[in-house]
């Protein structure tokens, strides 16, 4: 898989991509993901992309042309399966939303910052508007971090142990169930005794009585999709 990111702000995304399982999936080829710093696309004096919005108001907004030139360059090497702008206005991002995007070849993620993106470019170029949550982050770069971590981990050899991306919580539409590791007692607190038991069934049995007991109790919302 192939992840491109348009952003004014890519030192912001380094850290992300460098550690764990987002670090490994790169170093073995499981995804190639480039960050693309906006201004250099530019053709405005001191590397300037933003201006103020016709009509007022607080806030700068992404010129379309340095948009327009970046995505035509980077449109001149492959297509792309989604154009996906982050933006707090787009869908709501979930697990299902993930798994598709991480069977995708080519994604190109245009980070906004600042009022947003000119709506031009949303209406020419854009094929998918996400939204990480309801609340208000400073620009896209974080959403666009969230994005990556989420699909490359679905990605086939991003993680060693197969069944562990599906055993997350929500790959099932249910929470995850408790986890517990030594020593079996921790200041007078025992591991419930199934998880010594050697016992898989009732083992398994038990961890999905304990994922619908969490769900029902902190997400009944996901019980009645
Ligand atoms: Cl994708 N961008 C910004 N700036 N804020 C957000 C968001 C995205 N998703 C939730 N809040």
């Amino acid at each position: 898989m192939r992840i491109d990111i348009i952003t004014v702000l890519p030192e912001l995304l380094e850290s992300p991509f460098s550690y764990s399982i987002v670090k490994r999936a790169r170093e073995k080829g499981i995804v190639d993901i480039q960050v693309h710093q906006l201004r250099d696309f530019t053709t405005y004096k001191h590397r300037q992309v933003d201006d103020y919005p016709f009509g007022g108001g607080a806030g700068m907004v992404l010129m379309p042309q340095p948009l327009a030139h970046c995505i035509e360059h980077l449109h001149k090497e492959r297509t792309y399966d989604e154009i996906i702008f982050v933006t707090p206005d787009g869908i709501s991002y979930n697990q299902s939303v993930a798994n598709r995007l991480s069977t995708l070849k080519n994604v190109l993620v245009i980070c906004g910052h600042y009022k947003g993106i000119d709506q031009r470019i949303r209406d020419k170029y854009v094929t998918m508007e996400i939204s990480i949550g309801d609340y208000v982050l400073s620009g896209g770069e974080l959403a666009a971090a969230v994005l990556c971590d989420s699909i490359v981990r679905l990605i086939p050899g991003a993680i060693g142990d197969e069944t562990s991306a599906l055993s997350d919580s929500f790959q099932d539409k249910l929470l995850a169930p408790p986890v517990y590791t030594r020593p079996a007692e921790f200041d007078g607190m025992k591991v419930p005794a199934v998880l010594l038991s050697g016992h898989q069934k009732n083992i398994d049995d038990w961890r999905h009585e304990q994922s619908i007991e969490r769900t029902k109790s902190r997400r009944p919302d996901l019980l009645k999709e």
